[in-house]
């Protein structure tokens, strides 16, 4: 009889990214403070904070743009590289809070572009179009329309990518993220600028991802879209992780909503202590501007 101990099931769960003590400085601004960040196989993980608390930076120390002052980033076990092309090569794959795609490219060549470290034709073969271009492009082509189509701009492929809407612009760029089939996928605001419709279509694609098998961590302000889709939640303020756990956990979190939020949810604990709080002031306004002398102390 024979024993197989490395069935599947062992890497469910597995973690994907492991963040330890991760630091950025620049000069004498602490971007980013000793932040621990794992997240497995099948999560969407969530980084949110106010504008400024470090969360593109973080990102950045995640995909080799920046090298962290301190700290190591894993990805399956392995420290990354500290070049962004040989961490799209080792599995994560990122979109940007400002979208950079090729303005003056296809819809089609931006996704292609995006398979460049999947392929041997390399980066620039695919920007010139050389013969070994073409010989490779068929199964490429293929797998980019089989993008196109999961994130549904499939009919747009020819279209310049510069002529699209702010939204499939957005959509453009996650399919070319998943042109270099990652392991994790790390979007930045995917759905800044979109609107009601297009937040909900952009929910369900990353479930959609999500069940491809690719772990997902996401930024984005739209409280709404993070708690709905995500989890796990971190939050950042100042760099530094205030706290991390799953949605229900952080969005009743009292220092979250007073450090990020800045008013309550609705029904959010001790809303009803803040309502008591205003009706004392109201009151001790209203008995101040009766007192006596009031009108000399202007
Ligand atoms: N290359 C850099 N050089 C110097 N300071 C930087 C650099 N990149 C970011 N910072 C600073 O680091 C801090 C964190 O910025 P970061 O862009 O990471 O915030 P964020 O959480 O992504 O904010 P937002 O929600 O507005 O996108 C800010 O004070 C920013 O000015
Ligand atoms: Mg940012």
């Amino acid at each position: 009889m024979t024993t197989d101990t490395t069935t599947k099931d062992t890497t469910v769960g597995q973690t994907v990214l492991d963040a330890r003590g991760v630091t950025m400085r620049f000069g004498g601004l602490t971007a980013v403070r000793d932040v621990n960040l794992t997240v497995n196989s099948g999560e969407i993980v969530g980084l949110i904070g106010p504008n400024g608390a470090g969360k593109t930076t973080f990102f950045n120390c995640l995909t080799g743009l920046y090298i962290p002052t301190e700290g190591e980033v894993r990805y399956k076990g392995t420290v990354l590289p500290p070049k962004s092309f040989k961490v799209t090569a080792a599995g994560i794959a990122r979109t940007f809070q400002n979208i950079r795609l090729f303005a003056n490219m296809t819809v089609l060549e931006n996704v292609l572009v995006g398979r460049h470290t999947r392929t041997k034709e390399g980066f620039w073969s695919a920007v010139l179009r050389g013969p070994g271009f073409h010989k490779a492009e068929a199964a490429s082509r293929e797998r980019a329309m089989e993008l196109l189509e999961f994130v549904g701009l499939e009919k747009k492929a020819d279209h310049l990518a510069r002529n699209l809407p702010y939204g499939e612009q957005r959509k453009l760029e996650i399919a070319r993220a998943l042109a270099s089939e990652p392991g994790l996928l790390l979007l930045d605001e995917p759905t800044a600028g979109m609107n009601p419709q297009e937040t909900r279509a952009t929910e369900e694609l990353v479930f959609a991802i999500r069940d491809k098998g690719i772990a997902v961590l996401v930024i984005e302000h739209d409280m709404r879209f993070i708690f709905n889709l995500c989890d796990r939640v971190a939050v950042l303020v100042q760099g530094q992780k205030l706290i991390e756990g799953d949605s229900a956990t952080v969005q009743g979190d009292e220092r979250v909503i007073a450090a990020y939020l800045g008013e309550p949810f609705e029904n959010a604990p001790g809303e009803e202590e803040v309502a008591e709080v205003e009706a004392a002031e109201a009151k001790a306004e209203a008995t101040t501007d009766a007192a006596p002398g009031k009108e000399n102390d202007r």
